[in-house]
């Protein structure tokens, strides 16, 4: 392989190791010295955007912790025209410069973990350890995407006829519009930040409605850690925010994680503009199955299993929806998993002991509540767990039974499990319909057969397939993490190819 596919040389960032009592009492004492209440705004050059601001509120417990004044069109005017004029200087800067920024950047998320900690719980719910995963994948991708520029984008030699040299160079594009969701309101708002601006464009980064005020902290991080505000702006809003800034003349890029269906109106809108032709990332959802067999061992499914489904509340991109068992083992392997979902503790996600937190707000919960009392109106719920405290948006956790996996055909985002069994003559059409959903992020093999996982992993076209563990948590540089089909365009986030799309590619040839 050429060197250059390999990551470059790097360390991931280190956890906290949470039944240490002293690293605990610290993370716990700098959670509690972040502030309490955040009011933010959208940043155009650095300055805030004054005007009407609405309430934040907290999905644990309706707590209003912050304020968010959002962009109207004239903002995303001013935003754009602003992005414009930044792009020159930051792309004129050497990739050094850029790399070094984002080497910043990742330290002082480090060094900011609690207040950071601190928001991922109260804004976006997460339990402790989400947010330290979180943290940690935040950094990671800085760190990677400031060490792979620094050998994707030297400029490099190409060979070439007698009396000709032959250099391929890059450059940024213009103005990256970054669009992101709310379930990684720190790791993939930074990660497409970082990729977009160490290729040398500027960025204008719009944030799922529902997580402003992490979004907001990540800018002025940014700009602290030597970003230009210049070359990055904040745009808060909803999808009508959105829709100006992928509608605008000056889009250079977009880079896109969220709904399929959302990227197919980007998709549209870029392929309606006049003008060059606006490349699209998109990351999107999935309906992740895992397929168990016979040799499969019984508690390691029901530990993978359990954290696919429930951690986060199911609220990943690559979380099991769909697990199909075969028939022989099924009772048995799906008493096992009730059993350790009723154990399952639904609560604060501040305190340590809960497992599953809140989803994002009350439009989620109520949607994801309609689809398991449609279920369980169809006689297909065979378990709903523990409702959790009242005042937030809380989901009991559900294990819901199907005939078929062709019957599951829309991502359900929550702490649900679906389940089919399958017989050892069926695994054909079982495939088939799980490759009929169009998906294609996440598989899940549990086996001990090689020529079975081969099979599987053959004839489902998905981005991350994991054998014999959970399917969550890519790790930066080690499993670069990304859909097809429906899932996405890639490149995968976190691989070696991600920072290329961003960038515009230059060869220079000279007769010397
Ligand atoms: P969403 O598609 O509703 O929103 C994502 C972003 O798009 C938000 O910032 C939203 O404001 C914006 N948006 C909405 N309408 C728009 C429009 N017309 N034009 C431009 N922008 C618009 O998704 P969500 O609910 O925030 O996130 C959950 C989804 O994200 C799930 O489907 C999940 O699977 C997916 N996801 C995928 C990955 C991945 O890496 N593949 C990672 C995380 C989440
Ligand atoms: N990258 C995240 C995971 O793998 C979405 O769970």
């Amino acid at each position: 392989l050429p060197r250059d596919l390999f990551a470059p040389e790097r360390k991931n960032s280190t956890g906290v190791e949470f039944g240490h009592a002293d690293s605990l009492a610290a993370l716990r004492a700098e959670i509690a010295a972040a502030p309490a209440f955040i009011d933010a705004a959208p940043l155009i050059d650095g300055l805030a955007v004054k005007g009407r601001s609405r309430d934040v509120l907290s999905p644990i417990d309706g707590r209003k912790v912050g304020s968010i004044v959002e962009c109207d069109e004239a903002n995303v005017t001013a935003m754009m025209a602003a992005a414009s004029a930044g792009f020159a200087s930051w792309n004129a800067t050497s990739v050094d410069v850029r790399a070094a920024a984002l080497e910043r950047a990742a330290d002082l998320i480090e060094d900011n973990r609690g207040r950071l900690t601190a928001l991922l719980q109260s804004e976006g719910g997460k339990t402790i350890d989400d947010c330290m995963s979180e943290v940690r994948e935040a950094a990671d991708f800085c760190r990677y995407y400031a060490a792979r520029a620094l050998n994707d984008f030297a400029p490099k030699t190409l060979p070439g006829p007698t009396g000709e040299s032959n250099q391929l160079r890059h450059c940024g594009r213009g103005v990256f519009v970054c669009i992101s969701p709310w379930n990684f309101p720190l790791a993939i708002f930074i990660g497409q930040i970082a990729a977009a601006l160490v290729a040398g464009n500027s960025v204008v980064a719009k944030p799922a409605e529902q997580t402003p005020l992490i979004a907001f902290e990540t800018v002025k991080l940014l700009h602290g850690a030597g970003v230009p505000a210049t070359a990055l702006h904040l745009a808060p809003g909803d999808g009508k925010v959105g829709a100006w800034l992928t509608g605008h003349a000056a889009v250079a890029g977009v880079a896109f994680t969220g709904s399929t269906e959302v990227a197919r109106l980007i998709n549209r809108a870029l392929a309606a503009k006049d003008g060059p032709i606006v490349p699209l990332i998109a990351e999107t959802g999935g309906i992740n199955a895992m397929i168990v067999d016979a040799t499969a061992l019984p508690e390691q499914v029901t530990d993978d299993v359990v954290m696919s489904a429930f951690r986060s509340a199911g609220q990943r991109c690559s979380a099991l929806r769909l697990l199909c068992v075969q028939d022989d083992v099924a009772d048995k392997i799906l008493t096992m998993i009730e059993g350790a979902v009723r154990e399952l503790r639904i609560g604060d996600p501040r305190d340590l002991a809960t497992h599953v937190g809140p989803v994002i707000d009350k439009e989620a919960k109520d949607k994801l509540d309609r689809w398991i009392d449609t279920m369980a109106s169809h006689d297909a719920l065979r378990f709903r767990g523990d409702a959790g405290p009242a005042g937030g948006t809380f989901v009991a956790p559900a294990m819901i039974e199907l005939e078929r996996a062709s019957d599951l055909k829309e991502e359900v985002f929550g702490p649900v499990l679906h389940v089919v069994r399958w017989r050892a003559n069926e695994l054909d059409t079982l495939l088939s319909d799980i490759a009929g959903n169009g998906y294609g992020l996440t598989l899940g093999i549990h086996s001990r057969i090689d020529a079975m996982i081969d099979r599987i992993a053959a004839r489902l076209a998905n981005g991350n397939v994991y054998v014999n563990r959970n399917m969550i948590g890519a790790v930066v540089g080690s499993q670069p993490f990304g859909g097809n089909g429906l899932s996405g365009t890639g490149p995968k986030a976190g691989g070696p190819n991600y920072l290329s799309r961003f960038a515009l590619e230059q060869v220079l040839t000279v007769n010397i």
